[in-house]
Parts: structure tokens; sequence; C-alpha cells
């Protein structure tokens, strides 16, 4: 007789990391989703709650790729990388630091977050802890959940957004085994000086932690230049730095990301690149490396978009009485405090979305320390900048 299989419940578990991830979190993108949902349902909606540019690739890299696609660049690629990829990205970081860098010294994954992954699965272990400036990316706690990392905040400097060391190591913990940084940061675009990348490199090495450096925006600066880590220390033993195509050139759908770091990590990292991913793309990898030799011109015009619109959006904030917030020096994002109009962040994320349908994310997401303040993204155009703010001062009133 056939056995039903359908009348026996199914009771196999599932893995601790799937576990983990699966358990709700906050509700960060819970205005953001809202306003997704009013959007659709027909209300006059300006979403400034996103992180992708509002750029498109341009047509002769997209031309270029196709016509890889088409000479059938369609296969497996090595782990680590396509040598021309790879030999692209360390011209630029050559170029960048004024330190010689070789293509063995780099891996390509699809996007910074699988970088990320790949690095924190290859230097924790679940329980181990990992010290992170707060305000933080939103994304690194699904990296850290995944890996089952405890995540272990310190605060950057209030008003400023500084990062100091002292305090930092001050919050190390017996199981911190990793200091993961970001500059420029999102979301408050702040720098991290290269005296103190120095200085945490040595520190960190002191006390055999790994330093983990997040310099996805590294192109989109406006006040300074950005300094990588890997300007800042000799020594690269304990250092990966983490960088990509998406923000700095229009390119997140891409998926293309990468590590430079010492040579034990760099092997890690080939071996875990080799395990989850099995290598990017052929063609796409071509794409990379066309656009990094040859967009030069592209990525300033954005970054001078960028900064165009943080500096329009920094003089209506200025504008409006009590509405205040931090000028970021770099970045995709401006941090408006909104302590003198709302209690919260949160509320007033709430009153922006319910009041005059803009969308933004309440900085509480981010870390306790941006909890009075709602992270509005530069990735629409002036035009769409300018509505937003018209609609603000009519609400909170207007000094020009
Ligand atoms: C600081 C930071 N790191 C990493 C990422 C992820 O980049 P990617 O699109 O390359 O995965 C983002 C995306 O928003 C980010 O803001």
């Amino acid at each position: 007789m056939a056995e039903h299989s359908e009348s026996r419940q199914f009771n196999a578990r599932f893995s601790s990391m799937a576990e983990r991830l699966g358990r709700p979190g906050g509700d960060v993108w819970e205005v953001h989703s809202d306003a997704l949902a009013r959007q659709q349902a027909g209300d006059d909606i300006i979403v400034l709650s996103v992180g992708d540019p509002d750029f498109d690739t341009p047509e002769y890299i997209a031309e270029h790729v196709v016509a890889r696609m088409r000479e059938g660049r369609t296969h497996y690629s090595p782990a680590a990388g396509e040598d021309g990829l790879r030999e692209a990205i360390a011209q630029v970081e050559t170029s960048s630091t004024g330190r010689q860098f070789d293509a063995d010294q780099i891996v390509v994954f699809p996007g910074a977050t699988a970088a990320l992954y790949a690095v924190f699965s290859c230097l924790l272990d679940a329980g181990d802890g990992v010290l992170v400036p707060e305000p933080m990316y939103i994304g690194y706690q699904g990296v850290f959940d995944a890996v089952g990392a405890e995540i272990q905040q310190v605060p950057l400097q209030a008003g400023t957004f500084d990062l100091d060391v002292d305090e930092l190591l001050a919050a190390i913990q017996p199981n911190t085994r990793a200091v993961l940084v970001n500059t420029p940061g999102n979301p408050c675009g702040n720098l991290i000086a290269p005296s103190v990348l120095t200085r945490l490199a040595a520190e960190c090495k002191k006390r055999d932690l790994w330093l983990v450096c997040d310099e996805v925006y590294s192109l989109i600066t406006f006040d300074a230049p950005h300094v990588s880590m890997l300007k800042c220390t000799e020594d690269l033993s304990n250092i990966v730095v983490i960088d990509g195509l998406s923000k700095s050139h229009a390119m997140t759908g891409w998926r293309v990301g990468w590590t430079v770091g010492g040579p034990k990590i760099t092997r890690a990292l080939i071996d875990m690149a080799g395990a989850a991913f099995f290598g990017v793309c052929q063609f796409v990898q071509d794409g990379a490396a066309f656009a990094l030799a040859n967009d030069a011109a592209e990525v300033e015009q954005m970054r001078l978009a960028y900064q165009a619109r943080r500096d329009y959006v920094v003089q209506r904030v200025k504008e409006i009485p009590r509405l205040d917030c931090f000028v970021p020096p770099a970045g995709m994002f401006v941090m408006l405090d909104g302590s003198q109009l709302a209690n919260s962040g949160d509320a007033f994320a709430k009153i922006l979305l319910d009041d005059i349908g803009i969308s933004t994310i309440p900085g509480s997401g981010f870390g306790a320390s941006a909890s009075s303040y709602v992270r509005l993204s530069l990735t629409v155009t002036q035009q769409q900048l300018e509505q937003a703010f018209a609609r603000m001062a009519t609400l909170f009133g207007d000094n020009s």
C-alpha cells in the first residue's frame, strides 16, 4: 500500500543560521514600505528613503557588456575573479593610494554584501564579537546574524559623528575578534581621518584583532578626499578593505564588489568565494573592468550632482525653522535632525510621511545615537528635492 506521506508532519529543523536570519527584526523599513504601499495606491509620495542611485549605467558600458556576452563570455570564472578585473581594481587602488597593489591581493565578489559575508564568515565563529561604531549601515545586521556574531556597538561622537579610538578600544570585550569601520559612512556621510585609521590599524594589530574597513562610498566625497585604510597602514596582515561599484559607479544591480587584504585573509577569501559563489558572471566582470578604466568622467559628474543636491538640502534645512541637519562631507545621504519638531526621529519620519508624503528612514534603525534623526537620500532629482522642501516649508514654516 502506498505510504501517505502527506498525513505525517515534516519535523526537520532549519540551521541555527536560518533561525537567526528569520527572527523578526526591528521595523527599520516600516516607513519606506508604508510609503511604497501608499504610492502604489495612488498617493503622491516623494521617496527619499532608498540608497539606490538614480543614475543609469552609461550606454557605452552596457554596449560593451552586450558585446562580451555575444562573444561567449558566459562561462565559469575563477573563484578569485577574472584577471582583467582584478588588475583593473589593483590599478585603481594603486593610483588612489600611491602604493603598489597587485591583482593577487584582490578577490571579486557579487557585491560588497557578499564580500562582507565572506569576510566575516572567514574571521568569526558564532558567539564571537565584532565592534562596530554606530550609527551603522543597516545591512551589517543581516551579515552578523548569518555568521552568529555578537554586535558590540560604540557610539560615534554626538554632533560630529567622529570616531574616538579610545572609546572604541575601551569597548573591546574578551570575545571581540574584529572591528568593522565604514568610511565614508552610511548613514551619516562622516569620514574617518587618516591619522585615526593609522592608529586604529596599529591598536587592532597589537590586540590580534581583525580590522575591516568598508569603503563603498569612496568616490562620493565633497569637502575632503576619501583616504583609504590601504594608505594608512603599511602592514596589511590584519586588514581587509571592501569596496565595489554599486555606489560610486551607480551599478547596484551589477553586483560587483571586492576585497583587498593581506595574503592570509586573501587566501581564505578565495576559498570562501569558491565554496559559496563559484565565480561572478564573466561578462559582468568584463563590464566592471571596462567601467573602472573608462567612466571616470561619469563618476565625477555623479559626484558633482550629489554635491549639488547635498548643498541644496543643507541650504533649505537652514531656511526651515527648528529643522537642523548634520552636513555630510561625503556619501549619498543627509541626516535631518527633527528633535525640535517631533519627540523622536521615528515620530518625525511618521509626520513627514503622514502629513506631506515624504518617505525617509528613521535614524533609530542605524543606532541609538541617530534616534533623533531621519535619513534623507540624495538619490533623487533636484526637482524632487525641491518639491520635498516646498512641502516641508509649508508644514513647518520658512525663514527665506
Ligand atoms: C556601507 C555599505 N556597505 C555595503 C553596502 C552594500 O553594497 P553592495 O550593493 O555592493 O552589496 C551598502 C549598500 O547600501 C552600504 O551602504
